[in-house]
């Protein structure tokens, strides 16, 4: 069995089988299939022209462009070196003793709370709830939680919490004195967005942290790129003392730049990946699996015989997440990304071939 704590390690996997990087098949990482815009391509290529100075301190065009889209002030914003940086300056900043997560969910919540000595209390996702969210979460928030983080789109299930059931947990939680992270890393990938994003409620929350990443929706994992939001001033202030300055860098600032203006291949993405998502998620489940259904660009699904799936689909070059390391899963549970037509295609053919294991 193998035990992974992220997908998208296509170095070890194409070690392991001999194989070059661009052989690998990666559904393992949840990367916008459309691909970088050429606009988001050139800015990178422009700035390196400029990467003989040090990148601007504060980010502060990025920022402006950012404030523009989220339509917030530009002291809402602090820009991080991919959503993950943020994770772990909250933490640092915060030094939270009692932390609440959901189970399963993005493991780097986790990983930052024990970086800090914060005790983690789960609040479980079950299956027999479809993995959603409800109001039962809010007798897990007592006087002695001081953060919780929250996932929407909940990676690795796709299910998204309604913003009524957001705002109650916000709500709870300003009162009894603890913060909020909303991690909206892959909220871009889905439909009516804006009636789900907790963005608006900054205004009237100031124990509320909105957490995004350029990574997913436009495709740049590699230049590690993300942000975080809050009204409250001395959040914003302790995230930039709580790490080294100039944490991203030129090209990671131009490319943010060109991303922002891109609105059609966002609106473009997210009707592509519904349609690729719906084809994958009916071809699943004429197999021997159960597909979950989903709102985001992957889809959790799971086996019933007792086989490493992971391992068969690798020696076809191809790589899915396997989620046996998730709280509350097993080696049962999968994900993978939505990906372009032909890849899907391939994926699909692939466990047809190996149909007789499932
Ligand atoms: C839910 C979620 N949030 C944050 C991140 C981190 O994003 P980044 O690569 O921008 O650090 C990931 C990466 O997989 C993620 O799945």
């Amino acid at each position: 069995m193998s035990i992974e704590i992220h997908g998208a390690d296509i170095y070890t996997a194409a070690e392991k089988n001999g194989s070059g990087i661009n052989e690998i098949l990666d559904f393992s990482s949840n990367i916008n299939p459309l691909g970088i815009p050429d606009s988001v391509k050139s800015a990178c290529i422009n700035s390196i022209e400029y990467s003989n100075r040090y990148p601007d301190i504060n980010s502060s065009e990025l920022i402006r462009s950012i404030a523009s889209v989220e339509k917030v002030p530009t002291s809402f914003i602090f820009a991080s070196n991919g959503a993950a940086e943020a994770i772990y300056r909250i933490a640092f900043f915060l030094m939270p003793k009692k932390g609440l997560v959901t189970a399963p969910a993005f493991s780097e919540y986790e990983s930052a709370l024990k970086a800090v000595g914060a005790d983690i209390n789960y609040y479980n996702l079950g299956e027999e709830y479809e993995f959603k969210i409800n109001d039962n979460i809010l007798n897990h928030i007592n006087n002695d939680t001081d953060i919780v983080f929250l996932c929407n789109p909940n990676n690795p299930t796709g299910q998204i919490t309604d913003i009524k059931t957001t705002e109650k947990i916000i709500d709870k939680c300003m009162k009894s004195g603890a913060t909020v992270v909303i991690d909206e890393c892959f909220l871009d990938f889905v439909e009516n967005k804006e009636s789900l994003s907790s963005v608006r409620l900054m205004n009237k929350y100031d124990n509320l942290i909105v957490l995004k990443a350029f990574t997913k929706i436009y495709a740049i994992p590699g230049i590690r790129l993300g942000y975080c939001m809050s009204s409250k001033r001395d959040v914003i202030n302790g995230l930039k003392s709580s790490g080294p300055p100039w944490n991203v860098s030129n090209i990671a600032q131009a490319a943010g730049i060109a991303a922002l203006k891109e609105r059609e291949y966002v609106s473009r993405t997210v009707s592509n990946v519904k349609e690729q998502r719906n084809y994958m998620i009916s071809e699943l489940n004429k197999l021997n699996i159960k597909a979950y259904n989903s709102n985001a660009n992957y889809i959790l699904f799971k086996i019933f015989n007792d086989v490493d799936l992971k391992e068969e689909l690798l020696k076809k070059n191809i790589l899915i997440r396997s989620c046996s390391n998730y709280k509350n899963f097993d080696r049962s549970y999968y994900r993978i990304a939505v990906k372009s037509k032909n890849e899907n295609k391939l994926l699909i053919k692939a466990l047809y071939e190996i149909r007789e294991m499932l």
